[in-house]
């Protein structure tokens, strides 16, 4: 369910016509809509009443201030990877209690700064981490708090480059290792033990894996209790799929009842760690036909957005709903086309052999399902300013980040000093 729903034969970003804000705020453009964040996290929420459950958005997926600011605000805790996205959550007025810190690779001075900030957990993925933050932990004298990631090897059954819970991805611990290390880690006075977490991998479509996974760290846990360690939380990590296209994933409420009935019996707390749930349908992209174009049999349509606003389609193949913003008359024809970016790569497309109704020169078109992963990934290859982003409130929108400028292009960026004279030898 998303508030992106035409009325009276014009999308509308909840009350406002998507044709308004292209109009007011140029293309591509963005879209972000309040009321359907707001009801993604409430029905989560829901799901999980049984639960003593902590729920960290996941801010790669999203991480616009605005976006984080509603999180906030409804009371989330956020799951970051990097230092950048920390100083993110803590200008949006997240609670650093409320942040776990998440990644494969974790620099000192990101360490620090989370610890300095006062991060709720920090998870662990490697040895040598351990022994890196043990050691940053000690010289700003305080104690660590950390979760161990371990690698449950449940096949998600995903995209490969979204998988990561399998034994072959560099993610997380084995389960075995993970046991030696806990036993190591509460020996450790510059760690304090706080619990296990794991994430097994993205845009997952069926409970089994979650099942799985959870039920191998859950035993993880009680046997580290029977051995006198005691976790706090159990950390199930994110990747409920959505509808992209025709995939079926299980509503949040099927979720929330499959994490509770793997819990049952567990007493502490569970924290997730959704992305793409929360954020995927409550935005879209905005874009503006540019060109049509035939090639031999193949029609093109043009688009003045591309793979570096969206590079789902170019990175995963992956598969976005194009709808025209103002709906077709019944009956219209729909053609075979491919929809395209002007950047200068073969991959450049946001559709390929869809089918449409041919949209003229100037028309917009709305692309779907562009809240996660969106604006995140974007880049400014070709020298492209990235879009701007707009929140919208009911009838009002709020410019959630300006369109980039010629100028952001060059920012920091030098001229070599004007060259030098070339050395003239004096004759005689
Ligand atoms: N926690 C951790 C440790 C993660 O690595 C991720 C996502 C999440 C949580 C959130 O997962 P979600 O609930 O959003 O599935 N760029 C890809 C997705 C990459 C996901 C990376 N990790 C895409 O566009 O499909």
């Amino acid at each position: 369910m998303n508030h992106f729903q035409p009325r009276r034969g014009q999308l509308h970003a909840e009350r406002i016509p998507l044709a308004a804000l292209a109009r007011d705020h140029g293309t591509p453009l963005y879209v972000y809509s309040t009321a359907t964040l707001t009801r993604h996290w409430k029905v989560l929420g829901a799901s999980l009443r049984g639960l003593d459950a902590l729920v960290c958005y996941a801010v790669k997926a999203n991480s616009n201030l605005a976006v984080l600011a509603t999180f906030a605000r409804l009371g989330a805790g956020f799951d970051i990877v990097s230092g950048g996205e920390l100083f993110r959550v803590l200008k949006a007025g997240g609670r650093p209690g409320q942040v776990v810190f998440s990644g494969v690779g974790k620099r000192d001075d990101e360490l620090a700064f989370a610890l300095d900030a006062g991060v709720g957990t920090i998870n662990v993925e490697s040895a040598g981490e351990l022994a890196r933050l043990s050691a940053v932990a000690r010289r700003l004298k305080v104690r660590a708090p950390i979760a161990l990631r371990v690698n449950p090897d449940v096949d998600p059954k995903t995209h490969p480059y979204i998988a990561t819970g399998l034994r072959e991805s560099k993610f997380g611990v084995p389960v075995a290792e993970a046991r030696r290390l806990y036993h190591q880690a509460v020996r450790d006075p510059h760690l304090d033990v706080r619990g296990v977490a794991c994430h097994i991998g993205s845009q997952i479509t069926s409970l089994r894996p979650f099942i799985d996974a959870v039920g191998r760290v859950r035993a993880l846990a009680t046997d580290l209790a029977r051995a006198g360690i005691r976790l706090r939380h159990l950390d199930v990590g994110g990747g409920l799929g959505v509808t992209y296209h025709h995939e079926a994933p299980p509503s949040p409420a099927a979720y929330g009842a499959a994490i509770t009935k793997a819990l049952a019996g567990w007493d502490g707390e569970v924290h997730l760690e959704p992305g793409r749930v929360l954020v995927g349908n409550a935005g879209i992209l905005l874009t503006r036909v540019l060109q049509l174009k035939k090639s031999g049999r193949k029609t093109f349509v043009v688009v003045d957005a591309a793979m570096n606003d969206l590079v789902r389609p170019a990175f995963y193949d992956a598969w976005h709903d194009i709808e025209p913003v103002v709906t077709p008359a019944k009956g219209a024809r729909a053609v075979t086309c491919d929809v395209v970016g002007p950047v200068c790569e073969s991959g450049d497309f946001l559709a390929r052999n869809r089918k449409l109704v041919l949209p003229a020169e100037g028309d917009l078109l709305c692309v779907r399902t562009a809240g996660a992963y969106g604006f995140t990934m974007a880049s400014n290859y070709n020298s492209r300013p990235r879009a701007a982003e707009v929140l919208v409130d009911g009838d009002r929108a709020l410019l959630a980040r300006e369109r980039e400028t010629y100028t952001d292009l060059i920012r920091g960026e030098a001229l070599p000093p004007p060259a030098r004279k070339p050395f003239r030898r004096r004759r005689g």
